[in-house]
């Protein structure tokens, strides 16, 4: 310890400060396993393109071996003097194996090493949210099967709409979690290729082999220009920007669950387990995980601003604005992690109270489109017309205090004679949620067929 990296050209030792707002390895020490996984790609090629000895390959190989081991171990010293996770593990390697582990960095700069753990971290963490997401897709699709039947008021401006069914709004989220999965997919897609060997910024003189080094990393191919490689960290935001889509459905369904669990709707329970009381109100029961998920969803959409915001005055390639691309992302992606699991947790303990849901599915006059309807099919009226006569009946029923299926036939006819008794077959809620066939209706069939269609993709 004591000289800096570049300690060549530089007499004097920094400024206190200077280290203070250089230093990194307080975050992108999580860094660790990408890195030594580049080195060892990196080296073993630099050793078959005839760069290094195998000698000196075959102790930079062990040395970075028993730095693994060190860190999966706890044991690893990580050093604010050198700065980040690059030259932390370089300078062990140093200490480790001795002048062999000064070769490693032939071909190499700071810049495509910096690119590619952060490129490789971001991939793993889209492959660890893809997981996350089926994992929460079958918890919904199970709780939508066993209540394809489930009447639940359907609601427009949170008023009562239309009733549905219980499984056919949950089987909504499942296509909303299905776009999310394919936005990481593609995002990781794109990403897949590898910035190593770009070296500083304009390619390296030694003979390396990307081709090779890309292969060993899982990468579908070099990236193509290197001042492309070092400078651009769009597959950062691209993962944040599919994150923060996801976040925000996860914090619309934790809101649902809120307003489902209050005493005034009753829709739900959710056990102790994803629970809290109050530490002074006896008869609480909060849903403060639901409440976190939706709060949490502050945090991936800060994340995707604040790296938008770091990048978007830098001019080609490096700047160290970009050291700032770390934090925000391992946040988005540490928040996301919790809220699909916890959220995938709710979903499996949510019990429904159908008593309650199907009397709100009936209440606020909620099968009026049916009338309406009914008035078009067998009266052959436009259905404007019949839009104005509906109007006009849950008026009546208003009045009278009663909802739509208990609206007397005499007070129908005294609105339009030809009205026969036969309508009552439409006015409740699960003849109206049981007729809407059409394909992605809310009938229990179609639910079923989309939990079945979604089953074998999630298999
Ligand atoms: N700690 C730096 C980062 O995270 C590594 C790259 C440093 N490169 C440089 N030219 N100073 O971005």
């Amino acid at each position: 310890a004591g000289q800096a990296m570049w300690g060549g050209r530089f007499t004097a030792r920094p400024d206190a400060l200077m280290q203070a707002i250089n230093v990194s390895i307080g975050f992108d020490r999580r860094l660790a396993e990408q890195d030594l996984a580049g080195s060892r790609a990196h080296a073993a090629m630099l050793r078959k393109q005839g760069v290094i000895s195998s000698e000196d390959e075959a102790a930079i190989q062990k040395g970075l071996e028993e730095i693994g081991r060190e860190i999966a171990e706890g044991r690893f010293p990580f050093r604010e003097e050198f700065e980040d996770i690059h030259m932390n593990v370089e300078a062990r390697l140093a200490e480790l194996i001795g002048p062999a582990s000064g070769r490693l960095h032939t071909a190499r700069s700071r810049n495509d090493q910096v690119a590619l753990d952060f490129r490789l971290w971001v991939r793993e963490a889209c492959d660890r949210t893809l997981e996350q997401l089926r994992g929460l897709q079958r918890a919904l699709v199970a709780k939508a099967e066993a209540n394809a039947e489930t009447l639940m008021p359907g609601f427009t401006h949170l008023q009562p709409a239309q009733p549905v069914t219980f499984g056919h709004h949950l089987m909504a989220y499942v296509e909303m979690f299905g776009r999310d999965a394919s936005r990481f997919a593609d995002a990781r897609a794109r990403m897949n290729e590898s910035p190593l060997g770009a070296a500083a910024l304009a390619g390296s003189p030694f003979p390396i082999d990307r081709h090779e080094t890309a292969q060993a990393l899982g990468f579908s191919a070099p990236m193509a220009n290197s001042l492309d490689a070092v400078s651009d960290r769009d597959f950062a935001l691209e993962a944040l920007a599919a994150g923060s889509i996801c976040a925000t459905h996860l914090s619309r369904l934790a809101e649902e669950i809120v307003i489902w669990m209050t005493p005034q709707f009753g829709f739900v329970k959710l056990s102790d387990a994803f629970t809290t009381g109050s530490s002074i109100m006896p008869q609480k029961k909060n849903p403060d995980a639901a409440e976190l998920v939706r709060g949490k969803a502050g945090r991936a959409l800060a994340a995707f601003t604040q790296l938008s915001v770091v990048m978007k005055g830098l001019p080609l390639t490096y700047s160290k604005d970009m050291q700032e691309d770390k934090v925000p992302t391992f946040e988005a992606f540490d928040s996301l992690e919790v809220s699909l699991a916890a959220m995938t947790g709710m979903i499996a303990d949510l019990e429904p109270v159908p008593e309650r849901m199907a009397a709100a599915a009936g209440a606020g006059f909620s099968t009026a489109t049916d009338l309406a309807d009914w008035l078009v099919r067998k009266l052959d009226l436009p259905f404007r017309q019949a839009h104005h006569l509906t109007g006009a009946a849950v008026k009546r029923a208003e009045a009278l205090g009663v909802d739509l299926p208990n609206l007397p036939l005499a007070e129908l006819q005294g609105l339009e004679p030809r009205i026969t008794g036969d309508v009552y077959e439409v006015l409740s809620p699960a003849a109206s949620a049981a007729s809407r066939k059409s394909y992605g209706g809310t009938a229990p069939d179609q639910v079923r067929a989309q939990a079945a269609r979604w089953k074998e993709i999630l298999k």
